[in-house]
């Protein structure tokens, strides 16, 4: 879009409020702002990053989504990515993805894993059409007793 900038980047403090309410619309168990604040600043092998349209000739910015994955030597896993009700099926999720696959074969990462729940297909899905495969099943892995699906990206094998 012509007016329109996109910017992936390190989430920042101030952006806690947009990001909360992401958090709350999108999951069952929300994190709460201390546990952002912790992955944020605390947790040493986090990367928890905003994606922010903005208008700048219109004085326009907004968070439609984040992502949170670590890195531990050459695994890598992906902890949270959401993106704004609002704004879903436009690609937003998909280049946040592209972001941190990027980043994980810059970073020698070999695989990159997750979790996701097994009643979740959008979201797995999604993980499929970004190369990851189901791995295995976690029964009862979540609160409620739901499993979990267990994914898997070869990253340095894909692109
Ligand atoms: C999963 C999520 C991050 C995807 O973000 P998004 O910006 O909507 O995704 P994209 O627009 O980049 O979609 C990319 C692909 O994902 C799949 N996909 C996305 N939404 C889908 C849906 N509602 N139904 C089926 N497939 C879907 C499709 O393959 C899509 O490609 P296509 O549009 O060319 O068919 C988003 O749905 C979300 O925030 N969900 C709630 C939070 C969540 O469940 N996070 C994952 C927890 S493990």
């Amino acid at each position: 879009m012509k007016y329109l900038d996109v910017e992936i980047r390190p989430m920042e403090e101030k952006d806690l409020p947009q990001v909360m309410e992401i958090e709350n619309t999108c999951f069952l168990h929300p994190w709460k702002e201390s546990d952002l604040l912790y992955e944020m600043k605390e947790n040493p092998v986090s990367n928890v990053w905003v994606i922010e349209y903005s208008a700048p000739s219109l004085g326009l910015k907004t968070i439609v989504g984040f992502v949170d994955y670590w890195v531990t030597f050459d695994s890598g896993t992906i902890c949270q990515i959401a993106v704004h009700p609002d704004i879903r099926r436009s690609g937003v999720g998909s280049e946040m993805m592209k972001e941190v696959i990027s980043d994980a074969r810059a970073k020698k990462v070999n695989t990159l894993t997750l979790e996701v729940r097994e009643s979740n297909l959008t979201a797995i899905n999604f993980y499929k059409k970004h190369g990851f495969y189901v791995s295995h099943k976690k029964p009862g892995y979540y609160d409620n007793g739901e499993d979990a699906i267990y994914m898997i990206l070869e990253v340095q094998k894909n692109g």
